[in-house]
């Protein structure tokens, strides 16, 4: 079965026809109202008794044989409240003055945890629900995001086959930047928890991957400015990891600059995720050395795209990972004229996603400062640097898209104006006329001294002499001046 995204899409409705007779609308009413029933008194068994209890026991398995007799018929069975009505793959169904109270404590319960959607799909087992059920049923009032903590323990208990969808959030600013940032910091608690897993062999969760890569692509379309500030975050855990999480980012958004469709750039975002795992081999006396490696320690440094393919291919075996995966980490220190590492001799056998993965590689790591980098290029002078280098290190066209998805001052960059005040480029101008006028955030004032300064408009101009108001004179490098670009956008997302 293909998998379904996660937002707004998730049991569609069902395979086939919906019913459409009397007759088998009817059916249908009856078959969702069992089901209903079921769960609603599995659930409040679970907010008592344990799975050993007998009732949990024999209530849990009427509920697993009523799913799966549905799911015989059906591509998922997903609960869904729309407008204070409850759905069923899209069917509304009907209340009676006996069903009311259990479709009011269920809708309830929903809402309390934050949920639009609950979705069972095909290929769920006894254990899975039986698992679930307690998750679900126990709800203890905490600080944060209900919804959050219980998707979390969902993953932490390995429920695959049963899927959540967030209730729908006003997408105002202020809440559009936190959950931008909170997949941003969930991502690198991920791949943190996926490397220590792999360490362990445990298995790393592909699923919650995936779903990770989804809500990454989402935030994309909703908020991309906001997401490339995010990317401007460098120190917060490990290189490795602050690396990946940005890279796969910014992969993301330019596989969709490129036209790449969803499902695949879901797969490039997990390509570019995992593409640096074989570092986990490389002693971190290497990894971090100040000083230029000997050859020795290159030769090891360049094995890590040999030993990260090999990890994917292990995993590729038993889960859902993308072969493109397992590419990506081989080829992505190819470079365009086929130098690089490891070595390649026919250009096209290195694969698109490779490419894509190699500008965005480069960039971020270019733009970082790290022990043994000096020299830390601003994102403006990394791309102009990485044209030069158009046809022998990248691919011409991904470039030329990368440097127009960027902009001529990349969001993050860090500005001197005409007013003498210094700020941050915080949103790019969609005009082409004004890319040269982008939003600024004010970091210093006309004297200097840093401020929490206000956000300006460079198209803003004089009332009076139609002037405009601040221009940008020069770019500037923030490591001069001591400003953490990220804590910037980061106190957006307050
Ligand atoms: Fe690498
Ligand atoms: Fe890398």
């Amino acid at each position: 079965m293909t998998e379904k995204p996660l937002d707004g899409t998730v049991g569609q409705g069902p395979k086939g026809r919906p019913p459409s007779g009397d007759a088998d609308l009817k059916a249908y009413q009856r078959t969702a109202s069992d089901l209903l029933i079921h769960f609603h008194i599995i659930e409040k068994i679970a907010k008592i008794h344990d799975p050993k209890n007998d009732a949990f026991q024999e209530q849990g398995r009427i509920l697993f044989d009523a799913l799966k007799k549905f799911l015989e018929s059906e591509d998922d069975a997903t609960f869904r409240i729309r407008h204070s009505s409850l759905l069923l793959n899209g069917v509304r169904l009907k209340s009676s003055l006996a069903t009311y109270p259990i479709f009011k404590f269920v809708m309830n319960e929903f809402r309390l945890r934050e949920l639009e959607a609950l979705a069972f799909k095909p290929g769920l087992t006894l254990e899975e629900l039986f698992r679930f059920m307690p998750v679900f049923a126990h709800r203890e009032k905490r600080e944060g995001s209900m919804f959050d903590r219980l998707q979390a323990e969902i993953d932490a208990a390995d429920i695959t086959h049963i899927v959540l969808e967030k209730a729908f959030e006003q997408k105002t600013p202020s809440n559009l930047n936190r959950n931008t940032a909170r997949v941003y910091f969930l991502s690198i608690v991920h791949l943190k928890d996926s490397f220590q897993r792999h360490q362990r062999n445990e298995g790393i969760k592909i699923q919650s991957t995936r779903r990770l890569m989804q809500s990454i692509y989402n935030h994309i379309v909703d908020n991309e400015s906001f997401v490339f500030g995010m990317t401007n975050l460098k120190n917060y855990d490990e290189y490795t990891l602050n690396h990946s999480v940005n890279v796969c980012l910014l992969a993301t958004a330019l596989g969709r600059r490129l036209g790449l469709n969803r499902g695949e750039i879901v797969d490039l975002g997990m390509a570019a995720f995992f593409h640096d795992l074989g570092k986990l081999e490389t002693p971190l006396a290497i990894l971090n050395k100040p000083a230029k490696l000997d050859d020795g320690e290159r030769e090891i440094m360049e094995q890590h795209p040999f030993k990260g393919a090999e990890k994917l291919v292990l995993l590729q075996e038993s889960q859902r990972l993308p072969l493109r995966a397992i590419h990506v980490a081989m080829e992505h220190h190819i470079k365009e004229d086929l130098s690089g590492y490891p070595r390649y001799f026919h250009k096209d056998d290195v694969n698109l996603f490779s490419k894509i993965v190699k500008v965005v590689d480069f960039f971020d790591a270019v733009t970082t400062k790290r022990v043994y980098r000096t020299n830390v290029f601003t994102r403006a002078e990394a791309l102009s640097l990485m044209l030069e280098q158009s046809g022998t290190e990248f691919n011409p066209v991904i470039l030329k898209a990368f440097v127009n998805l960027m902009g001529a001052l990349p969001i993050g960059s860090l500005v001197a104006l005409s007013s003498g005040e210094i700020g941050i480029v915080f949103d790019l101008n969609a005009d082409p006329k004004f890319q040269l006028r982008p939003t600024i955030r004010l970091v210093t004032d006309k004297a200097g001294n840093k401020i929490d300064g206000e956000l300006v408009d460079l198209t803003e101009r004089d009332p009076d002499g139609g002037r405009f108001v601040r221009t940008i004179v020069s770019p500037l490098n923030p490591h001069d001046y001591g400003i953490e670009i990220a804590d910037y956008f980061l106190a957006q997302a307050q």
